[in-house]
């Protein structure tokens, strides 16, 4: 089993994550509804992403609904002290599978505890207010209401720290106002761009950017470019698309998502590819410049 060996830290407020983690969505079933298709298998991905020295995990109650939390709750519970589980708030889902926005202050209480339970802790290391405006764009539209829910969650000591999902710079603005910020999770990779503005706006803030869909989602990247540049460095073209996030910009923080150890141990191997200047160029051409 190979280690992230290069894993440069980054503070999650109180909390030291190695930048490249995992993302725990796809453990569910098809849709991200309901039971895994191979349930030793899930079980195993975890066990193997903590054992090679992953101690982030994105996760929500929201997917299967509950199947995912339970999952990584019967993986690797007692959790390691270091590893932070970072979950989100703000949909439910319906009994065709459907995702519903869930904002009001009850829907998020119950949000909260529903992944307290089936994680099994006291304390939610990060929740992120999933902002519903489109599915996988943001749009502006007024957070307070729903942020100071979570923060009042904060206060009673049922959060450790806040964060934003699918936000706008003037979302991050307006939630700072009510409580900190640590984390944005919005949808980026090497070939949709629109975020990099408020990648180095966050930055400056020492606010981590953590992209969904690294890895093109549920349709994974494809370009002949990064297929070029992967047979002349001898990895694979997810290995570069991941190498290419951690080299854009020191604040973004990855949670590729896959439901295969040997997917798994890929992903991770990322971590140690080290991209040359003119490799960045040519894989920046790919979604324009950054
Ligand atoms: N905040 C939000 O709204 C939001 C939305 C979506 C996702 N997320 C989070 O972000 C995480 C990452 O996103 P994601 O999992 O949807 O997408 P992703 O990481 O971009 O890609 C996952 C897809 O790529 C495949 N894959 C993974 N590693 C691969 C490899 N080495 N070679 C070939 N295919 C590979 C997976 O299939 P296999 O299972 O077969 O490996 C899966 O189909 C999720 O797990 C979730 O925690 C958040």
């Amino acid at each position: 089993m190979a280690r992230i060996t290069s894993g440069i830290s980054f503070q999650l407020g109180d909390r030291s994550v190695n930048r490249m983690g995992y993302g725990a969505m796809q453990l569910a079933g098809p849709g991200v509804f309901g039971p895994p298709k191979d349930r030793a298998m899930a079980l195993a991905v975890l066990r193997e992403a903590v054992a090679s020295g992953v101690n982030h995990i994105d996760t929500s109650d929201f997917y299967g609904p509950h199947t995912v939390n339970q999952l990584i709750r019967e993986a690797l519970h007692p959790y390691p002290r270091d590893l932070t589980i970072v979950t989100k708030v703000g949909a439910m889902r319906g009994a065709d599978a459907s995702w519903n926005p869930a904002q009001s202050p009850a829907d998020l209480t119950r949000a909260v505890h529903d992944n307290l339970r089936n994680l099994g802790i006291d304390t939610l290391d990060v929740v992120n207010l999933r902002i519903m405006g489109a599915v996988h764009a943001p749009t502006e539209a007024p957070i307070t209401e729903q942020f100071a829910a979570l923060a009042k969650l904060q206060q009673q000591g049922l959060i450790r720290h806040l964060g934003l999902s699918n936000a706008t710079s003037s979302q991050v603005a307006e939630a700072r106002k009510i409580a900190n910020v640590v984390c944005v999770q919005n949808h980026y990779n090497l070939a949709h761009r629109d975020d990099d503005a408020l990648i180095e706006e966050l930055s400056r803030s020492g606010i981590a950017y953590v992209p969904f869909f690294p890895l093109g989602g549920f349709s994974p990247l494809q370009s002949n470019t990064l297929s070029r540049v992967a047979k002349a460095l001898g990895a694979t073209p997810m290995q570069v698309a991941l190498a290419w996030l951690l080299a854009r910009a020191p604040n973004i923080l990855l949670i590729p998502g896959t439901s295969s150890v040997n997917h798994l141990r890929e992903n991770l191997a990322a971590s140690d590819l080290a991209l040359s200047d003119e490799v960045m160029r040519q894989l920046n051409a790919i979604g324009g410049p950054a």
